[in-house]
Order: C-alpha cells, then sequence, then structure tokens
C-alpha cells in the first residue's frame, strides 16, 4: 500500500515540485537544490564533472582457457573502441560504507546519444554503453525512489576502493584501486572485435572484467584490474589496467538463453579518459584541503560558470528530480493521512 502511495505521489512531483522544490534541500546530502532549470539527472551529485573520448584497447592472449589459444583471426591484434564519455567525480553521502574518499562514475555512450539533452538517471538510458562505478549508485537511486522515508536508511558498500595518495596537501588528487571480487556490481559492454567462426558469430562482442579468479585462468598471468585516476579543477584523467573476456554474440539469436557463441577470447584491456573540466555542471574544487572538497556553487547563484547562474526564475516547474525524489516519501506520507 505504502508503495502505491508513494509511487502515486511520484506521478505528482513534478506539479508538487514547483511549490516545495528547494524547502527539501538537505546539505549533509552530497545532492544539489532540486530548483536548477534543465539540469539532467546525470549531474544530482555535488562534485567535478569532466567530459572526454574513452578509448578502450583490448589484446585477446588466450582462448576460454589457459589451454585454448586465441582464434586465428584475432591473433596478435590489438582491438580498439571510442566513446563519448562523462567522469563524476563526487562527494560521499552518509550511506556510503567505507574509507574511499569520493564516489566516481565513468559513463560510455553511444553515438545515437545526445548528450546535451540526456534525461533520467545514465542507467537509465538505452543509449549508455558502459558505466564504471566506485559506488552503487543504480541500488541506491532505485531504493531512494520506492522506499525509505525521512532519511537514507540503506547503506552501500563500495564497488572498488580508492586510496588517496599519501601526503596530498590539495590538488591534483592522485587515487588508486583495484577492482576485487566485484563481480555482480560491474556492469558489461559490447565491443567491436572479429568473428572466429564467420558462418557462426558476429564481430560484436559482450565484454568483461575479469576481476576473480577462477579454475579456466589457472596457469595465465594476469592481475586484477586497477584504477589510477588525478584530478584538480581543470582536468582529469583515468585509466584502467586489466584483463577482460569477450564472448562473440551469435549470428542466429533465435535461443534467447544462448545469445553468445563458443570462441571466447581472454586478454588485456586498457581503458583511458584524458577529461576537461565541465565548469557549467561543477561545483567548485576547494584548493587547499588534503581531501577532495567542494563549495558548492551549482543551484546557489554564485558561480558566473555554472548552469542557472543569473537566471531569475530558478524556482520554476522543472522535470522529476533527485530533490523530487527525495521528497516522495515525505509527500507519500502525507497522503496517508489524506
Ligand atoms: C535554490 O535552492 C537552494 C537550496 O534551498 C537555495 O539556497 C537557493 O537560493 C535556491 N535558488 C533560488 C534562485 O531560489
Ligand atoms: C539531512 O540528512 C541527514 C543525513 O542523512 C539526516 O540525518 C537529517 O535528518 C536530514 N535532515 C532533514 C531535515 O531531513
Ligand atoms: C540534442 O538535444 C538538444 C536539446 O534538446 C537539441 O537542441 C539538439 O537539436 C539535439 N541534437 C540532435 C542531434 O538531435
Ligand atoms: C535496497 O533496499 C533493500 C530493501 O530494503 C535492501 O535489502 C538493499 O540492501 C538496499 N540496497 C542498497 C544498495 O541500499
Ligand atoms: C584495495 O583492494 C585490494 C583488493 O581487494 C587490496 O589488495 C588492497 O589492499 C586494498 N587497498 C586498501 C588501501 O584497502
Ligand atoms: C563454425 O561453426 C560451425 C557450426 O558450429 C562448425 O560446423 C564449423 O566447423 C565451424 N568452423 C570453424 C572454422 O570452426
Ligand atoms: C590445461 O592442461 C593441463 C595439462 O593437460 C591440465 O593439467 C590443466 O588442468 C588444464 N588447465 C585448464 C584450465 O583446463
Ligand atoms: C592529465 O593528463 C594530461 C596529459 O598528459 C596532463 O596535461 C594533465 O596535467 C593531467 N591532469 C591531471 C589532473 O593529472
Ligand atoms: C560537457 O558535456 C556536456 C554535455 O554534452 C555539455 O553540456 C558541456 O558544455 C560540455 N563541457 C565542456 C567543457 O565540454
Ligand atoms: C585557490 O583558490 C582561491 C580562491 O578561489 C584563489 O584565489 C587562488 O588563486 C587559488 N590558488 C591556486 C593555487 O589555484
Ligand atoms: C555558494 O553558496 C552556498 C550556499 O550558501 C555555499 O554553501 C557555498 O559555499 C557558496 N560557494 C562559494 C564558492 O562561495
Ligand atoms: C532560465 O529560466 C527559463 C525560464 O524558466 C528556462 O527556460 C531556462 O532553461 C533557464 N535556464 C537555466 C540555465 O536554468
Amino acid at each position: 500500500m505504502r508503495r502505491i502511495l508513494s509511487t502515486l505521489a511520484c506521478c505528482l512531483l513534478p506539479l508538487i515540485a514547483s511549490a516545495e522544490g528547494d524547502a527539501k534541500y538537505n546539505a549533509s546530502l552530497p545532492f544539489r537544490p532540486s530548483n536548477i532549470t534543465g539540469l539532467s539527472n546525470i549531474y544530482i551529485w555535488v562534485g567535478s564533472y569532466y567530459n572526454a573520448t574513452t578509448k578502450i584497447e583490448f589484446t585477446p592472449e588466450i582462448g576460454s582457457t589457459t589451454n585454448e589459444s586465441v582464434c586465428k583471426n584475432l591473433q596478435g591484434q590489438t582491438f580498439t573502441a571510442e566513446y563519448e564519455s562523462f567522469l563524476a567525480i563526487t562527494e560521499r553521502g552518509p550511506y556510503n560504507q567505507g574509507s574511499n574518499p569520493v564516489n566516481t562514475l565513468l559513463t560510455l555512450w553511444n553515438s545515437d546519444a545526445n548528450l546535451t539533452s540526456l534525461d533520467g538517471l545514465p542507467w537509465s538510458s538505452s543509449s549508455l554503453e558502459w558505466y564504471l562505478e566506485s559506488s552503487p549508485w543504480v541500488d541506491h537511486a532505485n531504493n531512494r525512489s520506492t522506499d525509505s522515508d525521512a532519511g537514507i536508511e540503506s547503506s552501500v558498500k563500495d564497488v572498488f576502493n580508492l586510496t588517496l595518495s599519501p601526503d596530498t596537501k590539495g590538488p591534483p588528487y592522485k587515487l588508486t584501486g583495484t577492482i576485487k571480487d566485484a563481480d555482480s556490481m560491474l556492469t558489461s559492454f559490447d565491443m567491436d572485435l572479429k568473428p572466429c567462426n564467420t558462418s557462426t558469430e558476429t564481430s560484436r562482442s559482450y565484454m568483461t572484467l575479469i576481476d576473480f579468479d577462477w579454475s579456466n585462468n589457472a596457469g595465465w598471468t594476469w592481475t586484477y584490474p586497477t584504477v589510477d585516476f588525478q584530478f584538480d579543477s581543470r582536468t582529469a584523467n583515468f585509466t584502467l589496467n586489466g584483463y577482460a573476456a569477450g564472448s562473440p554474440y551469435l549470428i542466429d539469436r533465435s535461443d534467447p538463453t544462448r545469445p553468445l557463441g563458443p570462441d571466447e577470447v581472454q586478454g588485456k584491456i586498457k581503458v583511458s579518459f584524458f577529461g576537461v573540466i565541465d565548469s557549467y555542471h561543477s561545483d567548485t574544487l576547494v584548493n587547499s584541503s588534503s581531501t577532495p572538497t567542494w563549495l558548492r556553487t551549482v543551484g546557489f547563484g554564485n558561480n558566473s560558470a555554472n548552469i542557472g547562474y543569473d537566471n531569475g526564475s530558478l524556482g520554476s516547474p522543472r522535470p522529476l528530480h533527485w530533490g523530487a525524489v527525495a521528497v516522495c516519501s515525505v509527500v507519500s506520507l502525507a497522503f496517508m493521512y489524506f
């Protein structure tokens, strides 16, 4: 019952939000105020956002086990793919468990995405090819829109750890992490390799990072994926080095339970991003703090580079947004008493 009312409340929110909007703003949470017209939901967190093309390089080394060699068509080659992407480096919330100093989210977009008019959270877009998050924002967002009343009750463990380099006095911040046994929290992506068997397989392959030890890989020298990145108020660099597995999609996809062909390959992967700040969507990174800290500006009209600066109509109605979602539960409680 409660859930139905919440859902109802959420449907009505775009209307209600115009009246209440920023009144629900809670500065203890890492979310921006809800009164910023035209701010896509991928920018709901306080922090810095960077744009760039992400390059992926994959070099097959073995087949599906250590004892199987890479098929002829793929031997001795490196395959690359490039995607327009955003890197978000954002403030943590009280719901984040662990010692990571920030949350990071790298999103890779297909060419059909209109990046200036993205709507909804990134994972709700069919144009999103891949994302790599250091903390599971997905579940959190889902939980928020369907459950819990006043605060954020659920807490989330990090997908991978991030350690700030010792003796940091201020930006640029250098962080490193290792992705290990995060399997259920990692997403896969597709990439063009070459078919091993041209009569049955396509060149499109289903790719997954190798983040756990398993018997097929016994005897193969591989390492867990590591991430390294650096950021300051102007640029951010993000690199992942590790190993991945790729399986070709079958030409004949009539059996939905068996979309992939048998010719799996495993090899080295590198993901690199060299981004520039998107100051329109970024808060101000404090330049004298030993840990990454932001002065909130997006939504407050105190940074002329930001969206909504100098706009007299910040409080006007806008599409459903985190802030609106945050009042859902409060509103839904109210509905129970009407
Ligand atoms: C937007 O909301 C924030 C948080 O409540 C508030 O400080 C700011 O003044 C609001 N901006 C406008 C233009 O109403
Ligand atoms: C703001 O968020 C904090 C952290 O979740 C919570 O403890 C506090 O109760 C919230 N304040 C309001 C007014 O909801
Ligand atoms: C992308 O969206 C913007 C804003 O809605 C629009 O002005 C633009 O024409 C769109 N571009 C394409 C290629 O559809
Ligand atoms: C979401 O809510 C469910 C049910 O309360 C809980 O079991 C789960 O751990 C929550 N997930 C996250 C990521 O908080
Ligand atoms: C980060 O995680 C990796 C893999 O679990 C572990 O080896 C490493 O010690 C961790 N580092 C820190 C600082 O916790
Ligand atoms: C390609 O797959 C078909 C069907 O499984 C098989 O009959 C054929 O021998 C394979 N060709 C090669 C070169 O492996
Ligand atoms: C590879 O072959 C060796 C020798 O036949 C065998 O002992 C080992 O279990 C095989 N490894 C895998 C991963 O199949
Ligand atoms: C990112 O890499 C570029 C090119 O190597 C470099 O100029 C820039 O200073 C780097 N930025 C950071 C924050 O490391
Ligand atoms: C970054 O990308 C966003 C979305 O396309 C765009 O609004 C913004 O202007 C871009 N900023 C820079 C500096 O490229
Ligand atoms: C740090 O920020 C302050 C205030 O924005 C600015 O005046 C100062 O020049 C900055 N220093 C550096 C080293 O960027
Ligand atoms: C902008 O205003 C907000 C809200 O008053 C404040 O928290 C933030 O520190 C201000 N930012 C700067 C750069 O002054
Ligand atoms: C400013 O307000 C107008 C009128 O509501 C709106 O159309 C426009 O998108 C706003 N611009 C920004 C940058 O918020």
